[in-house]
Parts: structure tokens; C-alpha cells; sequence
């Protein structure tokens, strides 16, 4: 399924742009070996003055900065990289100024948030997550590498792969959710997918792991607030995606905002220093997060510019993104001996060596007519669409609702987002167009135009509040200033085209900028009117399916009972509308997983599956008064169309020698004459220990697909290193011999359950 096609070398179309006179008399060939490599580094860095290397140190804003200021740093070799131009002339314009025009011939780096998707726009980071399908999510990475490395960006701000419990934070959105091993296995998928086989080859892009560490366990879920993370929650929970990102050879990291446990995440050592590098022995660069050395002051932990950066430097930033404390003022503290010029020359090299990976030394340019024919091209959005079908999760279908017939004669498409490009693109979209989005509306449109008479009433309009800063190019919709009147006629006019329907698809949620950074919300309610909308069209009594577009799981308690049919596409991207529509009539099968517990309100938040315990539940499994403590949907829960049953559980060897592996086998039965899709997952306990362990813990997964009436057994390995966790009392990582339940099934309720023994 992956593919990659060697991009033609630009130098001969460039020759035409640009008059390109040789750069450095040392330039390698690009079939370099890391001798060759390091002694190109070494003698470039022996050519650098203290100015140019702390240029190489320092990032900038393009938007925020005028012409002259970045023309006259590149120029001066006072600059190494760039983020947010995405323009292929204007990059290569800069190029050809550090190429050219600087001293010593240093290629920039020009970053982007590369999230889901550049110009063609995949399902959300949560929705691929949802998918359990780290080749899927691998591929589409590659695929949103070609598009940005066809701009000439060659680095990207992903993944994003802190671990969030809490859905008020709006960042849950571009995570893999709640789970350490679910969350292992994308970041890995995703650094593979950006950086390809080889980060030379002209497609690749470096991958950026942040935020370290710790940034989803904000306080209250409020954007950038403190995390407080015990050991045992920080390295058994929150760090092992990153550590599973840096063993798949991630290039460079991202500082997170926020204090952790009492130091900021960008001037911590024992994160940067203690952990990234020496425990894990990672070789590459890590950047600031936007302005957050600078911002060291306002944590109350650096006295001024001059404190902010040398402490920085010291605790392990080698880039300061957009602030430039660095450039302003590391020159001085080297010579006064407060910063060690080997603590610069170790940034610099990382960064070189970055830059020489990717091939620029050699090729820093790119053809300019690759975008024409790499953005939005036919396979991208193929290749988006198949995302967002296997990244939707089916939370109900009762009698059958779904899929739709295709012979209906009049189907009511309802709802605010029902028909909104930018709120089916979601945010961190930075890079995409909104009208390239294919909406629901426009979806099934495509689908059944020609047969099914489609009717489409707003009914209720989402106040959307301020324009995100984080999504300049979208277009916000000028606020609704509607009188009563006419919210009332709207309304009706929805509930009346439903009732003049056969059956009606309403298209829910929030709105794009309501999540992604610094959009939290204190509520998990559908904004606005939107539930007394979804009442009103049950009480029609017509066949009701809810169609969810959003970034967090929402309060959906009231419809988990009401109404028939529930799908969750979250935000699911440029042909999102088109994967729906697929979805809905069944000419693709839902088979997404939850990668998150969905709370019933939101006064169940944080609510994880993961957890421990301490008292037997009661007959009402509640620890509140006013309600269950059980989600209303768990972790890894997802249904199809399809009845795909796990049964015949069974396990060898019972007794797991520390050199040994355990399978776990079990019957797929497809009882249904539908094609479907099963994602097996096991679950483990470990009954007694040197420190409480979670009652279960997710440690495999395969998603499978199984043909109408088939029947299969699948095995999936568990390996002793899987059993591994950070005691607290021990203060050490390691197994524990003992006794282990073992679970089974399509969610982290699953019963088929083994008993087995780790031995000594
Ligand atoms: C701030 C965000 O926290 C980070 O994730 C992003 O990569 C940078 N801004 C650059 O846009």
C-alpha cells in the first residue's frame, strides 16, 4: 500500500529560477557516510563564528516578521530556520539568500504544522487513533510528508503525542487519546510515516515529538496550565509515547508550555538532559514551543532574557522557536563563561546535522511546479477518504438504521455543520483550503443525488465566538445575528423538512476553532441549541441518525438512548463528507475503536480506564451520589455493521518465563452477511505487586477485516517486556513476577478472560 516516487532532483528546473552559483566548495555528495559527515560538520563548525551559530540556534516566525528583518537575518547568517511560509517561491527565494548570499552557505530549515494533512486535509489525530491502524495512520503521514516537502518544507510539528484524560482540554483533539500503548504505536506509525526509510530521500520530512512532556495533564483542562504528574503516572503513562517516538528515530523534539511539577517544561533538565538524552540516547535537536524560553520569565523561573536563555541552553533547547533570547543575548553569557561554548557547539551540530540528513547541503531547493502536482492530487484525497472512513466510530445502531437504503425518496440533512467546509476540516488545518472540503451535505449528494431527493435545513446556528488565531485562512462565518424570530422559523423549518423526509441525518457537534490549542471548555454540551434540535426531529418520529463532527467526546447521554443511530467522524477532513456518505449507506463499514473513555457528563472528567482501585464498586458501580461512575462509552469500544464475535479464548503457556512469550488465541466468527472490520485487543492485571497496577491495561491490538460468514482465529503475542512498569516503591522499571488476568475482546469491558504467571 505505501508507495513513494522519487521526486525528480530540482537542480536542472531550479537552474531556470534561479541563477545558482556553486555554494560551498565542500558541499558533500549526497551518497555521504556519517565519516563523511562529520567531518563536513566538523569543518563547517570551525568556520562559524558565535553570531552564526546562534543564528542556527533561532527560529522565526515568516507571518510575524517584516521583510526586511528576515531578508537581513538570513543574509547575515543570523537565522536557521523559518516556520509558517508554506509559499514554494518565497522558500525558495530565502533559500537562495542562505544558499547564496550568506557567509558560509548554510540551507534554512523551513518547519510547519504538519498535523493532519498540509493542503489535503486527513481526519484529526484523535480520529486516526481511532482507527487502531498504525499502517493507515503511518501512510497517511507519508502522504501529508509529500505534500509539504513538495512546498519545500522539510519539517514538521508532529506528532503530538502527549496522553490526555481530560476532554475539556481542546488539544485532546490532536492526540491518540488516553492510552500509553495505543498512544506507543501512532507516534511511532507517525514518525515512520513523516521521516519514510530515509530522511534524504526528497519526500521526507523530520518529525518534531511533542509537547514534552506532560502538556495533556494540564490543571482543569485549561490550555497551558500546570501539570502535576507523579513518577509513576509520568513514566508508566506519559512519557512512553515519546520514548516509543524516539526508538523509531525521531529527529527532534518540542518543549511543552507548561510547569511540570514545578519546572517548566522548557527549562527542565531532568526532562531534556537527564531523560530524552541520556536514558534514552536521543541524538537529535530539540526546538522551544513558540515563544516559551522568552516565556520562562513569566513562569516565575528565569530572571530576565539573558537567565530565560542560558538555562534554557543548559537544561537541553538547542532552538528557540519565535522569542530570541538566544541571539540576543547567548554571545555575552559565552564570554562571560555563564553558557559553555560546548553546550552551543552540541545545538549546532544536531541542527547541522538535521539539515545535512535531509540532503539540503546538497539539494536545499524545490521545483516549484511540484505542488501543482502533488497537492490535493486524486490519490490524496483517495487515500484521505479511506482515513476518514476507517477512522469513524459507530456508537449505536439500533434496528438496524444504518446503513441507509440507497432507494429513499426524500433524506433531511440537518444541522450547523451539516454544510461547513472549515468545520469538516477541523483545526490545525493550517495548510488546507476550506473550499476544497467536501461537507456531509455535499457527500451524500454525491452519493445519492440521483436517486434520493436531498433536503437540507441549518435548523440552529453555533456561536462560534472569536475568529482562532490558530486558523488564519479560515474564513470565520460572520457572527449569526439572528432575532428570536427567526431562530424560531429556522427551527421549524428543520423539524418540518424531517418530517416531510423519509429519514433525516442530523450533522452535530462543535465547531472547528471550539477545540485544538487554547479552546477548552468547561462544558461537554452540544453548544447551543443543538440538543433541544436533536430532541425535536426524534420526537418526529422519523429514522434519526446523529452524525457527530468534533474533537473531544461531547455529553451525549441523552441521545445514547434516543436516538437510533449514532456515528462519530469526528473531524474528519478535505473528503470527510464523501467517507460518510459511505459509511451511512454502507458501501464502507464502520470499524473504529474509541481511543479515549467518553464520559456521560462532564462532571466524570477525568474518567480513564486505566485506572486503579481501591474499594469493590457497590451493586450500582457508582462512587457518586448522583450518578454512575461508569463512562458511557469505554475505551476501545466501537461497533459495525457487521457481528463480528471473539470467542474460544485460550492461552501458552499458562506460565511465562522471562525469555518466553505468551499467545493468546482466539475465534473471530462473522455471523452477519455483511464485511466488517474487528479490532481484537488485549487486556492485563497483575494482581499483587511492589505497587498497585491498574485494574486493566491495554498491551495488544490487530485490527481485522472479515468477509460476510467468515471465520478465523487470530493469536496475538504478549512478551514479557509488555508486562514491564516503573514501581514506585522499588523506584526502578522492571518485571514483577506474579499472577495476571488476561482479557480479550472488541473493548476494555472485555470478559473472555485467562489467568497466567510470570516466573521469576
Ligand atoms: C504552539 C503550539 O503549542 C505548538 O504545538 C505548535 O507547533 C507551535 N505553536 C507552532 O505553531
Amino acid at each position: 500500500m505505501l508507495f513513494r516516487r522519487l521526486r525528480h532532483t530540482v537542480a536542472t528546473s531550479l537552474a531556470v529560477v534561479l541563477s545558482l552559483a556553486p555554494i560551498a566548495a565542500e558541499r558533500p555528495s549526497s551518497a555521504s557516510s556519517s565519516a563523511t559527515e562529520a567531518h563536513f560538520i566538523d569543518a563547517l563548525m570551525a568556520k562559524m563564528t558565535l553570531e552564526e551559530k546562534l543564528g542556527q540556534m533561532s527560529q522565526v516566525s515568516w507571518k510575524d516578521t517584516s521583510p526586511a528583518l528576515r531578508d537581513g537575518l538570513v543574509t547575515t547568517g543570523q537565522l536557521g530556520s523559518f516556520l509558517f511560509v508554506t509559499d514554494p517561491s518565497e522558500i525558495n527565494r530565502l533559500q537562495h539568500l542562505a544558499v547564496e548570499k550568506s557567509r558560509l552557505h548554510i540551507p534554512l530549515l523551513f518547519g510547519f504544522d504538519v498535523i493532519h494533512g498540509f493542503r489535503t486535509i486527513y481526519p484529526i489525530p484523535l480520529a486516526l487513533a481511532s482507527s487502531w491502524d498504525p499502517a493507515l495512520v503511518e501512510h497517511a503521514q507519508s502522504m501529508a510528508a509529500r505534500e509539504a516537502s513538495a512546498v519545500g518544507i522539510r519539517w514538521t510539528f508532529a506528532p503530538m503525542v502527549d496522553i490526555a484524560r481530560d476532554p475539556r482540554w481542546g488539544r485532546i483533539m490532536e492526540g491518540a487519546g488516553e492510552d500509553p500503548v495505543l498512544g506507543s504505536r501512532m507516534a511511532e506509525a507517525q514518525v515512520r510515516g513523516f521521516q519514510g526509510a530515509s530522511l534524504s530521500a526528497p519526500t521526507s520530512i523530520l518529525a518534531s515529538v511533542k509537547h514534552f512532556a506532560g502538556y495533556g495533564a494540564a490543571a482543569g483542562g485549561r490550555d497551558y496550565d500546570q501539570a502535576d504528574i507523579s513518577d509513576e503516572q509520568l513514566y508508566n503513562v506519559y512519557l512512553p509515547p515519546f520514548h516509543a517516538a524516539a526508538n523509531a528515530g525521531a529527529a527532534t523534539f518540542m518543549s511543552a508550555y507548561m510547569d511540570l511539577n514545578g519546572v517548566p517544561a522548557t527549562g527542565n533538565r531532568f526532562l531534556l538532559h537527564d531523560t530524552l538524552r541520556n536514558d534514552w540516547g536521543f541524538r537529535g535537536f530539540v526546538v522551544s514551543d513558540w515563544g516559551a524560553v522568552h516565556s520562562l520569565i513569566t513562569h516565575g523561573f528565569a530572571a530576565n532574557p539573558a537567565d530565560a536563555a542560558a538555562r534554557a541552553v543548559a537544561a537541553g533547547i538547542d532552538m528557540e522557536m519565535t522569542s530570541h533570547d538566544f541571539r540576543d543575548t547567548l554571545a555575552a553569557s559565552v564570554q562571560s563563561g555563564r553558557v559553555p561554548i560546548a553546550d552551543i557547539d552540541r545545538a549546532v551540530r544536531a541542527i547541522l546535522e538535521a539539515k545535512y540528513n535531509l540532503g539540503l547541503f546538497t539539494n536545499p531547493y524545490t521545483d516549484p511546479n511540484l505542488a501543482t502536482t502533488e497537492l490535493l492530487s486524486p490519490s490524496q484525497r483517495h487515500e484521505a477518504r479511506i482515513a476518514a472512513q476507517r477512522s469513524a466510530v459507530l456508537l449505536r445502531n439500533q434496528a438496524h438504521t444504518l446503513p441507509l437504503s440507497k432507494t429513499l425518496h426524500t433524506l433531511a440533512v440537518i444541522g450547523p455543520l451539516a454544510d461547513s467546509q472549515p468545520d469538516t476540516m477541523g483545526s490545525w488545518s493550517l495548510g488546507g483550503h476550506p473550499a476544497d472540503a467536501v461537507t456531509v451535505l455535499a457527500g451524500l449528494r454525491n452519493k445519492l443525488g440521483a436517486t434520493t431527493q436531498i433536503r437540507f435545513a441549518k435548523g440552529v446556528e453555533i456561536e462560534r465566538g472569536q475568529p482562532s488565531i490558530f486558523d488564519p485562512q479560515f474564513p470565520e462565518p460572520t457572527p449569526t445575528l439572528l432575532t428570536p424570530e427567526q431562530r424560531a422559523a429556522a427551527f421549524q423549518q428543520a423539524i418540518d423538512t424531517i418530517n416531510q423526509s423519509d429519514a433525516a441525518i442530523l450533522v452535530l457537534g462543535e465547531a472547528h476553532n471550539m477545540s485544538g490549542e487554547r479552546a477548552s471548555r468547561t462544558s461537554l454540551a452540544l453548544p447551543g441549541q443543538q440538543q433541544q434540535l436533536l430532541e425535536a426531529a426524534v420526537a418526529t418520529g422519523k429514522p434519526i441518525t446523529l452524525v457527530l463532527l468534533n474533537g473531544r467526546p461531547l455529553d451525549i447521554t441523552w441521545a445514547s438512548t434516543h436516538v437510533p443511530a449514532i456515528l462519530e467522524a469526528w473531524y474528519p477532513g478535505t473528503e470527510g463528507g464523501n467517507a460518510i456518505a459511505d459509511l451511512l449507506v454502507g458501501d464502507a463499514t464502520p470499524g473504529g475503536h474509541l481511543p479515549i473513555t467518553w464520559p456521560r457528563n462532564v462532571g466524570q472528567v477525568p474518567s480513564f480506564y486505566n485506572h486503579t482501585l481501591s474499594q469493590v464498586p457497590n451493586d450500582r458501580d457508582a462512587m457518586y451520589w448522583d450518578a454512575s461512575s461508569a463512562p458511557l462509552y469505554p475505551f476501545g469500544y466501537g461497533l459495525s455493521y457487521a457481528s463480528i464475535a471473539i470467542t474460544n479464548l485460550q492461552i501458552s503457556p499458562s506460565e511465562l518465563r522471562a525469555d518466553g512469550t505468551l499467545q493468546a488465541t482466539v475465534t473471530l466468527r462473522n455471523t452477519s452477511p455483511i464485511d466488517g472490520d474487528q479490532t481484537v485487543q488485549l487486556y492485563t492485571h497483575q494482581r499483587a505487586g511492589s505497587a498497585t497496577r491498574p485494574v486493566r491495561e491495554l498491551k495488544a491490538f490487530q485490527r481485522l477485516h472479515l468477509a460476510a460468514g467468515e471465520t478465523r482465529s487470530i493469536t496475538l503475542t504478549l512478551r514479557p517486556q509488555d508486562l514491564a512498569f516503573w514501581s514506585p516503591e522499588t523506584r526502578k522499571y522492571g518485571l514483577e513476577p506474579g499472577i495476571f488476568d488476561l482479557w480479550v475482546g472488541d473493548a476494555s469491558t472485555a470478559s473472555a478472560h485467562a489467568v497466567f504467571t510470570l516466573l521469576p
